[in-house]
């Protein structure tokens, strides 16, 4: 893969947009030569828009109650992306299952977090199932989005210690905080041509 001359965002989210933020301060801090051309919200309040508009960046709130079913909603979101000449697509806390529909429009092109060491702990609230079962370790993982739910290619990951006394709440922010690294870590690789897939297995030049 080539490097990007200035790589062109297009970040979704539902909620409060930590991820969002670290990824647009290492933006404006000159660490990734990339452009955040849209930010697309379901929902209305997300908090995400208010930190997106307090740097300028166009904002999109596209509801998905507006429309009649998930792929109607991902056909629209596709045609934002494009009219916003997105080239990669970034889930910063997007609360929703993506259809082929938008994994097939951007192959190798759309970033995820998930906040645990996929694959384990896949789906909603890793960070309890994490406790739940015990482990000693978890993490946060950046992979890319295929058409299955938090099965795509691993780009890169980043563990943490669970202790004992470890809440949901406390291992959330333990992972949290290695998230807002990891994440705009493996944009970077990509805005600079760093990442090439090969089935499952993602290899990144050095
Ligand atoms: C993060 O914990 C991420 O792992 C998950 O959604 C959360 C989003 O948080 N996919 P924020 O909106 O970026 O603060």
């Amino acid at each position: 893969m080539t490097a990007k001359v200035n790589c062109r965002l297009g970040v979704l989210v539902s909620g409060s947009g930590t991820n969002l933020q670290a990824i647009i301060d290492h933006i404006e801090s000159g660490g990734i030569a990339a452009t955040i051309a849209c930010v697309i919200s379901n929902k209305p309040d997300a908090y995400a828009l208010t930190r997106a508009a307090n740097h300028g960046i166009p904002v999109v709130i596209h509801e998905n109650r507006n429309f009649s079913d998930r792929n109607e909603y991902d056909k629209a979101t596709v045609e934002i992306l494009r009219k916003h000449d997105v080239e990669l697509v970034v889930l910063a806390g997007f609360m929703r299952i993506l259809t082929d529909t938008m994994v097939n429009a951007f192959p190798n092109a759309i970033m995820n977090i998930h906040p645990a060491l996929l694959p384990s702990f896949p789906g909603l609230h890793a960070q309890q199932q994490a406790l739940d079962y015990g482990v000693r370790y978890s993490g946060c993982t950046v992979h890319f989005v295929d058409n299955g739910t938090d099965t795509g290619p691993i780009i890169l990951q980043s563990v943490v210690p669970v202790e004992q006394d470890d809440t949901e709440e406390s291992l959330s922010a333990k992972i949290q905080k290695e998230e807002h690294r990891v994440f705009p870590a493996a944009i970077k690789l990509f805005a600079e041509g760093k990442i090439q897939v090969n089935g499952r297995r993602v290899r990144i030049s050095p």
